[in-house]
């Protein structure tokens, strides 16, 4: 078994819990886009079952001190899940152009009047005055409306997060990738935290199960493009009662999964 995380603490954590496996497990810290420069041409078609368990942890949420949840005041405006490369959301926002922001905030967020919003926090952070999560919160509540602020608030943190982690593009890239590592009727499983990925997941899976381009006038297909991935699941799998209520964060997760198609 081997497994990505961009998070340090989170690899650690993971290695103790699964301390009992150890000689069976390989844990490694970098981007599950990259998995494939662990692996080798080798593995190509030899792996069994890939699991996708995206977005962040209750840990990161509660513990981190790096910004992931808007309540954390004191924390600085950090939001990256890998902390040893790339530039803190801070930075990010010193740089980026209120064109730019404001289409994060609405693609990634689906925030509402995102360019107000953007130009309020272009103009916070040109003037220096964003380096706290509670900076970041005090620019952005006034432009909320009031019954909706928590729900704002959460958009706009999902929508900078996406950003300064490149979570969308990373996921796209790389699920293709694992079909081609996937090994005949092995597995891939992708849970989900928003509409976003979820989207991503299902587009995926339904273009590799239907990936014939030919047009409908066409009656047999010429484009040669051959189905790759089965799903299991039709529809995506939603946690029950009995779950949410041990674990409230999980009511937004979204299980899919597709098994590889071909002759072994
Ligand atoms: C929902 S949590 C998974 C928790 C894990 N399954 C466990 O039981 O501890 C998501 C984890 O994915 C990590 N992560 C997010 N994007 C990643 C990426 N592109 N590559 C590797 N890890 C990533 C985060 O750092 C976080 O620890």
């Amino acid at each position: 078994m081997i497994g990505f995380d961009r998070d340090v603490d989170a690899l650690g954590k993971t290695r103790q819990r699964l301390q009992a496996y150890n000689q069976q497990l390989r844990l490694v810290h970098d981007s599950y886009a990259n998995f494939d420069l662990h692996l080798g041409e080798a593995e190509k078609g030899k792996i069994d079952f890939a699991l996708l368990d995206l977005g962040l942890s209750s840990d990161q949420l509660e513990h981190s001190n790096r910004g992931f949840a808007h309540q954390a005041s004191h924390d600085a405006l950090d939001l990256r899940f890998d902390n040893t490369s790339g530039q803190p959301l801070a930075a990010k926002l010193r740089q980026v152009s209120i064109d730019e922001l404001t289409i994060i905030l609405r693609e990634f967020g689906e925030v509402d009047r995102p360019r107000r919003i953007a130009q309020a926090i272009i103009a916070a952070a040109d003037a220096g005055q964003l380096t706290t999560v509670g900076d970041l919160v005090s620019v952005v509540t006034p432009l909320l409306k009031r019954e909706k602020t928590k729900q704002g608030l959460s958009q706009i943190w999902q929508a900078l997060r996406i950003w300064v982690n490149d979570e969308l593009e990373q996921l796209q890239n790389v699920l293709p990738k694992i079909v081609e590592y996937l090994r005949v009727d092995g597995v891939l499983a992708v849970i989900s935290f928003h509409s976003l990925e979820d989207r991503a997941v299902k587009q995926f899976f339904v273009a590799q199960e239907n990936p014939c381009i030919c047009p409908p006038r066409v009656p047999v297909c010429v484009c040669g493009r051959v189905p790759q991935l089965k799903r299991i699941t039709r529809k995506a799998i939603m946690p029950g009662e009995a779950e949410i209520s041990k674990n409230q964060r999980s009511r937004s997760a979204r299980l899919r999964a597709a098994a590889k198609l071909g002759t072994s």
